[in-house]
């Protein structure tokens, strides 16, 4: 596939399509070596850009981070709902994007969007153990049962989850943060419901080592850079 040089350029660098043409004219970008000023120049999969000396990468997928706004649904189209990818903008929309793992239509925050199955299979694996970090408001405290009962593996319907992390973010513990290793169905509000507690609000903050970025405004979304995914399949080390 053909993409032109300031698209690329501002993707993978994660600035501006006008920074990445004042880039380009400034003489700082390469294609196999040589100095390209025009920022339509097209650039296909074979080719080597550098960026202030910097190799960037080839660009066979995308992955996109986006602060998923509530009354969505994390689905590629449906008939009746909005998607999150009817968010993306014109220009980083193509084909075979999809968002990789779910989150619930009222559920808020980090969706990864991206267009690489095999990625996405990876961090969705519950073998592979990829964190999924989580806020939730709750209408009443959790106390050390329910936090035990977490961490121990709960068990929930037919099934023994893997162990979760829960702690308090406020005094009176009605807000928590809850990490995951797997992502069943409507997960958190399931495991507080067991112990009688309704999750009012739910967002989801990291996926893996890579925090949602603060800077993106609901429904906000930017490419994730290739450190950042690097961040994302390195444990947070729990
Ligand atoms: N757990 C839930 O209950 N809902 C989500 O959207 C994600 C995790």
């Amino acid at each position: 596939m053909m993409t032109r040089l300031d698209k690329l350029i501002s993707r993978e660098l994660n600035i501006s399509r006008n920074d990445a043409k004042a880039l380009i004219k400034k003489g700082c970008v390469t294609v196999n070596g040589a100095p390209v000023t025009s920022s339509d120049f097209k650039c296909g999969d074979g080719d080597s850009v550098e960026a202030d000396g910097k190799t960037l990468s080839k660009n066979e997928f995308v992955y996109i981070m986006m602060n998923k706004p509530a009354g969505y649904v994390s689905a590629t189209d449906d008939k009746r709902e909005k998607t999150v990818l009817d968010l993306l903008p014109e220009e980083m929309k193509r084909r075979g994007l999809f968002p990789a793992g779910r989150l619930d239509k009222d559920t808020t925050g980090f969706m990864l969007i991206t267009d690489d199955g095999a990625f996405a299979h990876g961090i969705l694996s519950p073998k592979r153990h990829v964190d999924k970090t989580y806020i939730a408001n709750l209408d009443k405290p959790f106390d050390n049962a329910v936090k035990a009962d977490f961490e121990n593996g709960m068990e929930l319907g037919n099934e023994k989850l893997l162990h979760a992390e829960l702690r308090a973010l406020n005094k009176d513990s009605t807000v928590a943060e809850v990490v995951l290793r797997e992502g069943q169905y409507h997960q958190v509000k399931r495991m507080f419901k067991k112990h009688g507690i309704t999750v009012t609000a739910l967002k989801r903050t990291a996926i893996g080592g890579l925090s949602l970025d603060e800077k993106l405004g609901e429904g906000g979304c930017r490419y994730i850079t290739a450190d950042e995914l690097e961040k994302i399949t390195l444990q947070n080390s729990r």
